[in-house]
């Protein structure tokens, strides 16, 4: 075997103290020859699979809940619409709507990466109403995408963000528009947000119908059923201050969108209101 030739390097430093005297020198012996470049086999492709770009994602619900920006809008968001008379949307409500969402993909089969968009979703869903209550999703959509940009998110996976947040109704007028799975489990989720805590009114006799009906709602629950291809509202209402009819008046069109965005997710929508099936 031929011996490998050592070529000995060595790197040395002058300096010069502040009394004038040029003193140190260090020596650095290179201990290993350099290895000699050699043709390597690339490694095999792997395929990608939901399962690997949720490994490779770096920007994940957690860091975009915690992220300080995200939160201000929340928090300015909240503020503005308390100021014009709205429930509450703060940081209790998109946290609440980003969990909810989350667990209906989940309980329905969809792949982890799926359930994290969904809730990163959720979280910045409500944004807009930094800049007005009517138009929020589409503000709220291109307001999220500089955020997502600057955590390091994939595009592809900004507009489905994007896509969410853009189509998960409007109080404009418009009805919310599934265009595929994440969105319609954040349309499901944030119409299941109706509960006293959101009443932001201290005077109950100023109260008007969305804070009557809020108020009455003493518990609910979005209940999905994987095998029975079911999603169930189930409302505890205290009818001594608001009745079920009142219920129905004021949130027909969540009820339809919600229903749309569950028959999009492959399911049934149905709502339970003090034990009885009404829908
Ligand atoms: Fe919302």
């Amino acid at each position: 075997m031929a011996q490998m030739h050592t070529k000995t390097t060595v790197a040395e430093a002058t300096t010069q103290t502040p009394a004038g005297i040029t003193a140190t020198t260090i020596s650095v012996e290179q201990k290993k020859p350099l290895a000699p470049l050699a043709a390597t086999v690339p490694p095999t492709p792997k395929e990608t699979t939901p399962e690997t770009t949720a490994a490779a994602m770096p920007v994940t619900y957690q860091i975009v809940e915690h992220d300080a920006d995200v939160r201000k809008l929340i928090d300015h968001a909240n503020r503005n619409l308390g100021v014009v008379g709205y429930t509450e949307h703060g940081l209790r409500h998109v946290t609440l709507v980003a969990r909810i969402a989350r667990n209906v993909v989940r309980i329905l089969g969809y792949d982890e990466h799926t359930q994290e968009l969904t809730a990163i979703a959720g979280i910045l869903h409500d944004i807009g109403n930094v800049v007005n209550r009517r138009g929020h999703p589409n503000s709220g959509a291109v307001m999220s995408m500089p955020i997502l940009q600057r955590l390091g998110m994939p595009m592809d996976d900004i507009a489905i963000v994007m896509g969410a947040i853009g189509s998960h109704g409007d109080d404009g007028g418009g009805l919310a528009e599934p265009v595929h799975a994440v969105c319609a489990a954040l349309i499901v989720a944030d119409k299941s947000d109706v509960h006293r805590s959101r009443v932001r009114n201290p005077d109950a006799s100023t109260y008007d119908a969305h804070d009557r009906v809020n108020y009455a709602v003493v518990s609910s629950f979005l209940r999905v059923d994987a095998d029975e291809k079911t999603i169930t509202l189930e409302l505890t209402i205290d009818t001594a201050i608001s009745s079920v009819m009142d219920y129905f008046e004021i949130f027909l069109p969540r009820m339809l969108q919600s229903k749309r965005a569950t028959e999009f997710l492959g399911c049934r929508f149905h709502i339970e209101i003090n034990g009885n099936t009404i829908l």
